[in-house]
């Protein structure tokens, strides 16, 4: 089976929606987070604030090259990695891109009650999601497919997204 990588934003539920579709297709799932975190012995907002973003986004690089080398996996990526187009190359080589989107609204509330994630640790986590958003939407659009969970249960996003998949294969 080809890989199925999940992109999309922070807070967009990738991790939970890889997880899902582990258990319904029967193959191995990976989140690219928690191999950088193992990776390098620390949480992601240590990283951050210990060795930088650039550091952070060089270990992500190497991660995505190692683990679309190979196929069958379904990926949950960081929501930063479509930001670079040779992971993006790596990703649609080994398999499908699959973007999960969300309106701000949503993806705020989402994310409000956790502190795990560097980016949105800011005085204003709502301005920043929207800033980050129309930065990224060109990244994103690279998808393969794309759905919008705003209004999803996680058993619907999956049920949209197997049925997708049936067309392709
Ligand atoms: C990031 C998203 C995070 C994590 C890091 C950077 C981003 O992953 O990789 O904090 O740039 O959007 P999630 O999308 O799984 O939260």
């Amino acid at each position: 089976m080809k890989n199925i990588a999940l992109v999309g934003f922070m807070g967009t539920g990738k991790s939970t929606i890889a997880a899902l579709l582990s258990k319904k297709l029967q193959v191995g799932y990976v989140d690219l987070d928690r191999k950088i975190e193992e990776k390098e012995g620390m949480r992601i907002v240590d990283i951050f604030s210990q060795k930088g973003e650039p550091y952070f986004r060089k270990v992500e690089k190497d991660i995505v090259a190692k683990i679309f080398r190979r196929e069958n996996k379904i990926i949950a990526c960081g929501g930063g990695v479509v930001l670079d187009d040779e992971n993006v190359e790596s990703i649609k080589k080994s398999g499908f891109m699959i973007c999960l989107e969300a309106t701000p609204e949503v993806i705020l509330k989402r994310t409000k009650s956790y502190k795990h994630r560097p980016l949105l640790n800011v005085g204003d986590p709502e301005l920043k999601i929207y800033e980050l958003l129309k930065k990224r939407k060109p990244y994103y659009a690279k998808a393969d497919y794309t759905v919008d969970t705003s209004g999803l249960s996680t058993h619907e996003v999956v049920s949209v997204i197997l049925s997708w998949l049936e067309g392709k294969t």
